[in-house]
């Protein structure tokens, strides 16, 4: 860590996700520590965080927990760079740095028996997320949407806190009514 910002959002992020078992009150004690923090990432944000990728969006890891109860990344939008359709199995807390984050939600109609398959999902509405904006999310059971932005839209920069080290996740083929587990790759600091 690298200023006293981020190790104060730390120290309080971790103490009160310990603290809070419920994800809902996990989110709802974490959020005004992302608020406060996105308006401080000058002081502790450094050049790789805002590190872009041709390819694809670009994950940069800012902390991660020792223990893995943890992870905060800064990911970079370039202009048309989305998500696959995903949940995270986790709760999570993101606020938006610069640019407009756009979140297109899906919502779960078929009941959730933990299966890869049987799933059905319809379209949701969408989330402009703006500068300082901070938005949350709970698994109850699963959070499913795409993020991104879009090509006519310029980049965009957002911080995102996980409770649990952001590894993997689910992906989802809305038509095939399927879902499967694969690895996220992210930059190391
Ligand atoms: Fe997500």
């Amino acid at each position: 860590m690298t200023s006293p910002a981020l190790d104060t959002f730390v120290a309080q992020a971790i103490a009160r996700s310990r603290a809070l078992t419920d994800p809902a009150d996990c989110v709802l004690a974490l959020a005004p520590l992302m608020l406060d923090l996105i308006g401080k990432a000058g002081s502790f944000l450094e050049p790789q965080h805002y590190k872009s990728d041709p390819d694809h969006y670009a994950r940069n890891l800012v902390y991660s927990a020792p223990d893995n109860s943890l992870s905060l990344y800064t990911l970079v939008w370039l202009p048309g760079q989305w998500t696959p359709v995903h949940d995270h199995g986790s709760w999570g807390v993101v606020g938006v740095l610069e640019g407009v984050l756009e979140e297109r939600s899906y919502v779960r109609l078929s009941h959730d028996r933990g299966a890869d398959s049987g799933i059905e999902l319809v379209r949701g509405g969408v989330i402009l997320l703006g500068s300082g904006a901070v938005t949350s999310f709970v698994p109850n059971p699963d959070h499913i949407h795409i993020t991104g932005v879009p090509a006519e839209r310029p980049s965009a920069v957002s911080l995102h806190l996980y409770g649990r080290t952001m590894d993997d996740f689910h992906i989802y083929d809305v038509a095939a009514g399927t879902r499967k587990r694969v690895e996220v790759a992210h930059n190391e600091s």
